[in-house]
């Protein structure tokens, strides 16, 4: 089974992507996970999409295009995905049709997650991520059992440079004007669309989701 989730910076994607994919056994692909790897490894792609990052602007399409097909290419033909922050343009979603068939597969659903924007800003000024494990947590929601100290591996937790408000804002604001389209695009694919409530308990939105799927 092929899935994105969809929604706006902050909604929880990465929270439920994390355990759906550990519950279904797929391969949990967030573009944004591999181009922060690609940060900290200081390689080519990774120096290129920092500007990008850094200021809540999307990195462009045909860099992350390439990446994602690689990862796919490299990927066992029968192990199901599921795509965390990707496609986020027009161009992106087109694109992964095309890559999808020439490996037969395709798009079987996109469930969007929806939240107003107060929740994102809060969400995203109280997280904090192990930059090791990938764990998420936030210091009003869902505290680390130590202070600024990983639970699931130990290292310490950083607060991502692109969750200041001034970049958030920019990045509620990209989201409307080049990712919220593809709502459009999907929606008239039958049986397809899965439009879940993102606030409540994480425990209750992933039933949520798993209920719809
Ligand atoms: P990316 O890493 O994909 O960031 P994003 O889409 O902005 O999403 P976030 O990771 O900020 O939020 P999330 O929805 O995963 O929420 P989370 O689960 O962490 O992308 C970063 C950048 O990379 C982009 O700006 C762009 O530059 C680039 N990029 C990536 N993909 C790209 C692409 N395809 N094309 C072009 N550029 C791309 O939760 C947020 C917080 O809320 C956490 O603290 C969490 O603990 C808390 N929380 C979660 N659920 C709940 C709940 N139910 N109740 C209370 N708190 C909760």
């Amino acid at each position: 089974m092929n899935v994105i989730l969809l929604g706006p910076p902050g909604v929880g994607k990465g929270t439920q992507g994390v355990l759906l994919a550990e519950g279904k056994s797929w391969k949990h692909l967030s573009t944004g996970d591999i181009l922060r790897a690609n940060r900290r490894e200081g390689t080519p792609l990774g120096q290129e999409a920092q500007k990008y990052m850094d200021a809540g602007e999307l990195v462009p399409d045909e860099l992350i295009v390439a990446m994602v097909k690689d990862t796919l290419a490299a990927m066992p033909s029968d192990q199901g995905v599921l795509f965390d922050g990707f496609p986020r343009t027009v161009p992106q979603a087109e694109a992964l049709d095309v890559a999808l068939e020439d490996l037969n597969r395709n798009v079987d659903r996109v469930v969007v997650l929806e939240a107003d924007d107060d929740v994102l800003v809060k969400r995203l000024s109280g997280r904090r991520s192990c930059p090791d494990c990938g764990s998420v947590f936030n210091v009003y929601m869902n505290p680390p059992a130590l202070e600024g100290t990983c639970d699931k591996c130990g290292a310490d937790l950083v607060h991502r440079p692109d969750d200041n408000p001034e970049t958030v804002q920019n990045r509620l604001t990209v989201y409307a004007e080049q990712t919220e389209p593809l709502i459009r695009f999907y929606e008239g694919r039958e049986g397809v669309m899965l439009k879940i409530p993102g606030v409540g308990s994480v425990e209750e939105i992933q039933n949520g989701i798993l209920a719809a799927l």
